[in-house]
């Protein structure tokens, strides 16, 4: 069984945020996790390009949208690589091979493509048709963008969403199509049932110039959603490539609660339209807001990815990200709560553990740790949280074994086993702790990887091989201490 899963693809009209690196993460540890089962896996991440969003900031920078866009992705790519991201393909939506294949799907849903007129609204910032019910709930102004909406009365190409309608419904009820966290699988479910219209799936070119032509019509470009959608098979190299074949239907796909509409209502009626199989899960996941409020440029409390990894490292930011952000909710970054994470449980649970398990194997063994006992822990939990994409559990689920071994330690006193010359049994116990760290290390492993590989570095032999450097040195202070 081959393995698939996807990030959406983030806008590039501004720098990465925390939001997109917590998706990055997410979906990083369930690529690592399915091929540390020994199963193929592709995991694919990208960058989405097109659209007047981005073409009105690339005229704000005075730039061409293309070279506004190579060097906007250039960040997305370079913030994969800061957190140790392990994906296997970046597409971006401005590829050669992307154009051409989301050019084949369009030609392969015109069944279900008619042109039509749309009067209605529109909000740039969301790249989203706004519909009549939706406009008057937010009293016409785009509540994410504090902007009205614009009025649009444009010809366009509509796809025939309704159609399809019943048969996504069945999908996500019966579970074929899964949609987690239950909650968000609901929104979707009512949504559905208060109707699905059809979609604009086109824009003038002339209006939204930056974009893909419609095949046989210049005068239209694709509406960007429908286009970015089309990513996560044109990677695959839909139709006729191998890849397809072998990773299509994706297992899980990774979208924030924003999206989730066009996840798991437009992009299977594209699917169906096609003749492919959906998904086997959209999972998605929350907002991070800072310091309790929402991440803003006008606020000013934008904490960037880099600036908390230079500070922490990688591991302990995918650590907040991963256990600190609800996974199934909305979560909270700060300074003091990413510093209490830091020094608590990095520094002094886990990080001690180890540095004081080989210490003692180091001063009383000579570094020799002798037969260790295999693993023996219960992991059902901490698989079933991994499944259902509830990292916060599966990490709390590693902290029990990370706390109950070092209870094991204060209980045990190894120390005094080696003042009362009990050679046999202090073996014993080092190569029991020994033992659990290495299965903490196997279990952290698609969480934190650099630190479970420096763990198996240091014990993995039989004999103890120190570390340069400390694991998660204690920090004094921090950013927002003196910042704010
Ligand atoms: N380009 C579209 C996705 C197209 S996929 C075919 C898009 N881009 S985005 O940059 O606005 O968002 C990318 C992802 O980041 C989405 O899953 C979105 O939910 C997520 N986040 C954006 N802000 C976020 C937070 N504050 N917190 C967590 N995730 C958030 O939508």
């Amino acid at each position: 069984m081959n393995y698939f899963v996807t990030t959406s693809i983030p806008y590039v009209n501004g720098p990465p945020h925390l939001g997109h690196a917590m998706e990055f993460v997410m979906a990083d540890v369930l690529a690592r996790a399915a091929r540390a089962d020994g199963t193929p896996v592709l995991f694919s991440t990208g960058t989405d390009e097109h659209g007047g969003k981005i073409a009105q900031k690339a005229a704000d920078s005075k730039q061409t949208p293309k070279v506004f866009v190579d060097n906007m992705s250039k960040e997305f790519q370079d913030l994969a690589k800061q957190l140790n991201i392990s994906n296997d393909r970046f597409v971006r939506t401005t590829d050669k091979a992307h154009q051409q294949r989301a050019q084949i799907i369009w030609k392969n849903l015109e069944k279900d493509i008619y042109k039509g007129k749309y009067v209605g609204l529109y909000c740039t910032g969301c790249e989203a048709f706004v519909t009549d019910v939706v406009a008057k709930e937010n009293k016409d102004i785009c509540p994410h963008h504090n902007k009205p909406y614009e009025k649009l009365q444009e010809e366009n190409y509509f796809f025939k969403l309704t159609k399809y309608a019943p048969q996504i419904q069945r999908a996500i009820e019966s579970g074929s199509f899964q949609v987690i966290p239950a909650t968000r699988k609901h929104e979707i479910t009512n949504l559905i049932k208060d109707g699905l219209e059809d979609i604009s799936v086109s824009r003038p070119t002339e209006k939204a110039g930056w974009g893909i032509a419609v095949p046989g019509d210049t005068s239209q470009v694709m509406y960007v959603w429908f286009e970015a959608l089309m990513n996560y098979i044109t990677v695959l190299g839909y139709p006729e490539h191998e890849d397809f074949k072998k990773f299509w239907p994706a297992n899980v796909q990774v979208v924030g609660k924003d999206i989730s509409r066009f996840h798991a209502a437009i992009w299977p009626g594209m699917l169906l339209a096609l003749g492919i199989p959906l998904p086997k899960m959209v999972y998605v996941h929350g907002f991070i807001n800072i310091d309790g409020q929402k991440m803003s440029k006008s606020l000013g409390n934008s904490v960037t990815p880099k600036e908390i990894i230079k500070k922490y490292g990688t591991d302990a930011l995918r650590y907040y990200l991963l256990r600190h952000i609800p996974s199934y909710g909305d979560g909270d970054f700060s300074w003091q709560r990413m510093h209490d994470a830091y020094n608590n449980e990095l520094a002094n649970e886990l990080g001690n553990a180890v540095q004081r398990t080989a210490a003692m194997i180091i001063q009383f063994q000579k570094g020799i740790i002798g037969n260790i006992p295999p693993a023996e822990h219960d992991i059902a939990q901490y698989q079933s949280a991994l499944e259902e994409c509830r990292f916060d559990r599966a990490l709390d689920e590693v902290w029990e074994q990370v706390r109950g071994l070092n209870q094991y330690i204060d209980e045990q006193k190894p120390w005094e086993i080696n003042k009362r010359g009990e050679a046999e049994h202090l073996r014993d116990v080092l190569a029991y702790q020994t033992s659990c760290l290495l299965e903490i290390a196997g279990l952290l492993q698609p969480f934190l990887p650099e630190t479970a590989t420096q763990i198996r570095y240091v014990f993995e032999e039989g004999i103890v091989r120190p570390i340069k450097d400390t694991l998660f040195p204690k920090h004094d202070t921090h950013p927002g201490a003196t910042k704010r």
